[in-house]
């Protein structure tokens, strides 16, 4: 694309447009995601989530270092999926739908955070939503406890 004086000043007046949206949605869309090299999911998930409006960072780890740092944000084994991501003080495990975490910043329980284990076929980032498993989105508890935050039905 020609960067011309016209798409310049458009982009300036988008700038604004975020800058009036205010502090709070700034902070509750910042999310971190941790992911291992060779996982091109965890690419299409945080694809997702940038068109759902969140800012994204990333840092790729070794496949024990990510393991561990799974353990560390209290994600229990039974539970993982391949990235794990951090927004604020909650914890993200696998492709959980970007709605529910809106969801869990605007309804901010006291937990872990939330988790899709597994990689089901057709969560975001694998693969057409038309051809979706049915999956649940996992409230994971302080106590390591799961229950169950939302429920995707197969498609
Ligand atoms: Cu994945
Ligand atoms: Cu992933």
């Amino acid at each position: 694309m020609k960067i011309n004086r016209r798409t310049l000043l458009s982009a300036g007046s988008m700038l604004a447009g975020f800058a009036a949206t205010g502090l709070r949605a700034e902070s509750d869309s910042a999310i971190h995601v941790v992911k291992d090299p060779g996982c091109p999911c965890c690419n299409g998930w945080i694809g997702h989530l940038r068109d759902s409006g969140f800012s994204v960072t990333f840092e790729e780890r070794s496949i024990e270092d990510l393991a561990a740092f799974k353990r560390e944000r209290g994600i229990p084994d039974t539970l993982v999926s391949c990235h794990t991501a951090v927004i604020g003080a909650y914890t993200i495990e696998g492709h959980v739908p970007a709605a529910d975490i809106r969801r869990l910043m605007a309804e901010a329980p006291d937990a872990v955070g939330l988790a899709v284990p597994g990689m089901p076929f057709g969560s975001p980032g694998m693969g057409p939503e038309t051809e979706r498993e049915a999956y649940d989105v996992i409230l994971v508890g302080r106590d390591g406890g799961a229950s169950a935050f939302a429920r995707y039905p197969a498609a």
